[in-house]
């Protein structure tokens, strides 16, 4: 099989950084019952009938085993002043929750207050997928929270509200 040469992986890095993205949080209940999340922006739509979504999760992530044994997880579609959860969670911080007010969902996944968006989930499929795991969910319940979405292009956070004027 034909190998392509390696991409220089600062580059392949910022040219995956050129496509603007939402941010979301993707939380789950870990095995020992303490809530568990971190920042995504692989998040995606993938279909309407059955409503499907997708992600990708770091094979190096800390939460990865959590959300292997869950059978649910949220999504927490951030707003535009939620810069500072996208921080947070981004971060290996011991207690990522702490000081971060949340309502357990339907399966208990903790649902993020001050969302644009929530949007709960069963796992429908993993694949290991490269350096990730490719999580499919199938979409159990979804909520808006009537705020604009923060934005992230280029390594940095903007709010949509200014970019739409
Ligand atoms: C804007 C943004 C988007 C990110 N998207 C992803 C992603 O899609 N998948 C992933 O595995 N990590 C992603 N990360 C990195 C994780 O949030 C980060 O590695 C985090 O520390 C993982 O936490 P954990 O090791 O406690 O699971 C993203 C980080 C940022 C700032």
């Amino acid at each position: 099989m034909h190998t392509p040469p390696p991409i220089d992986q600062s580059v392949l890095r910022q040219t995956f950084g050129v496509f603007p993205t939402g941010v979301t949080v993707m939380t789950t209940t870990g095995t020992a019952g303490a809530p568990v999340g971190l920042t995504v922006n692989s998040f995606n739509s993938v279909s309407l009938d059955p409503p499907l979504i997708v992600w990708s999760l770091s094979r190096r992530s800390g939460s990865l085993r959590a959300f292997q044994a869950a059978e649910h997880f949220a999504v927490n579609i951030l707003a535009a002043d939620q810069s500072p959860v996208s921080r947070r969670f981004a971060s290996r911080v011991p207690d990522k929750f702490r000081g971060i007010p949340f309502q357990p969902g339907e399966h208990g996944s903790p649902l993020l207050d001050g969302c644009a968006a929530w949007i709960e989930c069963m796992t429908w499929s993993m694949q290991p997928t490269g350096d990730h795991v490719l999580f499919i969910g199938r979409v159990e319940s979804v909520r808006l929270g009537g705020r604009p979405p923060l934005l992230f292009v280029g390594g940095q956070y903007h709010d949509v509200g200014a970019v739409l004027g």
